[in-house]
């Protein structure tokens, strides 16, 4: 079923209750605009168009995103609207200390005050580097005036001597042949040199290409966008149609609480499931859904990781294409056209038309990068969701990526209470490591980062790289990037730091898991477990003032989303529109 638009009429426009009034106020408001160069032709009656814009100069991802702003403007100046940037917090996953995820709900509360507190009927968001596209979505969703998404595009394939390499998977590969002394430190620089060889967003199929997958799949990016590379000229005219688009939908008054519904999140989480998505995307789709009104959780990704299987065939959960290599296959219409009977092929999306208007006709061109469902590159069950007396509220693994092996597996626990502690012991080869250790990490979840790192890919031991080893049982309430790889147990919950069971675990006790039953156990028994509870005391707090005291206070668990308490759709009253005096 299509859209039925409804249409808007100028003097419906938000702009106008700045613009239209014969007062004192909007005299104010017009005489700037003319001061900025705006003659009154350019805006009476025109939809104005926030390009809300997280480039900056320290993220290489969006490098391209300051120019790419002039080609939305360019499009929206066609369609008969009026562009305004407005930038937003760049949120660098290359730079961004602790981690980005302590920003990605600050920018969420940026993009939805940006559009709030100015003048403007429609926005584009252009984001792509990990936490800017839920950011940018979580916060244009809350505020609901009609937005498209505009994914940075991923980066062209590395290469050094002629290898071709990917995103964050091949870092930890070589570092790891590194230290194992397989190769040299000349050959280490050569990997720098060329791993990253355009702008554009990690090229795996990582945190990035994930969640411009599932902006796409939910219905927020033209079809077919968050699939083209940075570097490629699709995108820039991806730029120009996102643009034009935007004013139309500002007429359709096609919003995103009216695009993003229970099914558009249930399609979207098929499509994470069909991609070999990053563990990333739970945590999410989890606060994109809460904020668009709607409830999922780690249920849902279990029902659906059981029944979708992976049939993009990208790394790290495929095993050796990338994310250009996917581009030329057919890209996301024709991942999405290979799982139609996963899909609610009548939700509505930013285009006005439906999942499968938008999907008709594409084409598979390389049946190896993008399978079929008979021919998957994994089964069923790419991510599973575990729970037991370590992790009453779930955490996850992703079994799509790692050594078989681990599947089931119970071995002694060496436990780590902070980063430093692990790493110094990760690296003395004289530490008791054997191949059935299980190495932990607590006080990395949400609050005990804080921000919960993406320290999950818990780095292997010296010892055992040289013993020829390249994966253990791993486990945190850290996230990892959805580049990494490896049997990490991830996002447990609730979290040590605020006395979560995995506070509990002490170095010697046995860890048990069991994917198959989706199982994850200490094997001690309920009575040692009150007592350590009774003994157990809460760490200092990691932060006394500022933006890391009110993080600390609100984020929720990451079963939750990790999400502020505070912006909750049920949490009071809904924010109204600003009064102009
Ligand atoms: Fe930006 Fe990976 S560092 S997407």
């Amino acid at each position: 079923m299509t859209h039925q638009p409804r249409r808007k009429q100028p003097a419906d426009l938000r702009s106008a209750r700045w613009f239209g009034p014969a007062d004192l106020r909007s005299f104010g408001h017009r005489s700037r605009a003319m001061q900025m160069g705006y003659s009154p032709e350019e805006w009476q009656g025109k939809p104005i168009i926030a390009i809300v814009n997280t480039w900056s100069d320290i993220n290489p991802c969006h490098t391209h995103l300051r120019q790419r702003a002039e080609d939305v403007k360019r499009g929206i100046l066609m369609a008969g609207g009026l562009p305004i940037e407005l930038p937003a917090i760049s949120v660098s996953e290359s730079y961004v200390k602790p981690t980005t995820m302590m920003y990605r709900n600050m920018l969420a509360m940026e993009t939805e005050e940006l559009l709030r507190s100015h003048p403007i009927d429609g926005a584009v968001l252009m984001g792509g580097c990990d936490k800017t596209t839920p950011g940018l979505l979580l916060g244009a969703t809350s505020m609901n005036i009609p937005a498209v998404f505009v994914p940075a595009g991923p980066m062209l394939r590395g290469n050094w001597g002629g290898k071709t390499l990917g995103s964050g998977s091949d870092s930890w590969k070589y570092w790891d042949e590194l230290r194992a002394g397989k190769i040299t430190e000349q050959d280490w620089l050569g990997v720098e040199a060329g791993i990253a060889r355009s702008h554009g967003t990690c090229m795996t199929m990582g945190t990035a290409s994930t969640m411009t997958a599932i902006a796409e799949a939910v219905g927020m990016v033209l079809p077919g966008g968050s699939s083209i590379p940075a570097a490629d000229a699709n995108h820039i005219r991806l730029c120009s149609e996102s643009g034009r688009r935007v004013v139309e939908m500002v007429w359709e008054d096609l919003t995103p609480q009216r695009i993003q519904t229970r099914e558009a999140f249930e399609n979207a989480i098929a499509v994470a499931m069909a991609m070999g998505c990053s563990t990333n995307a739970i945590i999410h789709l989890i606060a994109m859904a809460r904020r668009a009104g709607q409830e999922i959780g780690l249920d849902d990704f279990e029902r659906y990781s059981r029944k979708v299987p992976v049939i993009g065939n990208v790394r790290p959960s495929g095993d050796k294409y990338l994310m250009e290599d996917f581009f030329y296959a057919g890209g996301i219409r024709a991942l999405m056209g290979n799982i139609t009977q996963h899909l609610h092929l009548d939700c509505v999306t930013c285009t006005g038309k439906t999942v499968g208007e938008n999907i008709e006709g594409a084409r598979v061109w390389n049946d190896d990068v993008i399978r079929t469902v008979d021919n998957p590159i994994y089964g069923e069950g790419s991510l599973a969701v575990l729970k037991g007396n370590l992790a009453p509220d779930g955490c996850v693994i992703k079994p799509a990526a790692m050594d078989q092996k681990f599947l089931k597996h119970s071995g002694p626990a060496f436990v780590f209470d902070d980063y430093p502690s692990m790493k110094k012991a990760v690296e003395d080869e004289n530490y008791p490591f054997t191949p059935d250790s299980v190495l932990v990490l607590r006080n990395a979840g949400p609050q005990g980062g804080p921000g919960m790192p993406e320290w999950g890919m818990l780095p292997m031991p010296k010892k055992l790289l040289k013993m020829g080893l390249r994966d253990m049982l791993r486990l945190s309430d850290a996230r990892m990037s959805g580049t990494s790889y490896g049997a990490c147990v991830l996002h447990v919950a609730p979290e040590s730091y605020i006395g979560g069971p995995l506070a509990l675990l002490r170095t010697g006790d046995i860890v048990s898991i069991d994917v198959d039953a989706r199982s994850i156990r200490m094997e001690v028994s309920d009575e040692e477990l009150a007592r350590r509870r009774a003994a157990w005391t809460p760490p200092p707090a990691r932060y006394e003032r500022g933006y890391g005291w009110m993080f600390s206070k609100h984020i929720q668990q990451a079963n939750e989303g990790c999400d502020f308490d505070f912006l909750r759709t049920d949490f009071g009253a809904p924010v109204s529109e600003p009064v102009i005096y």
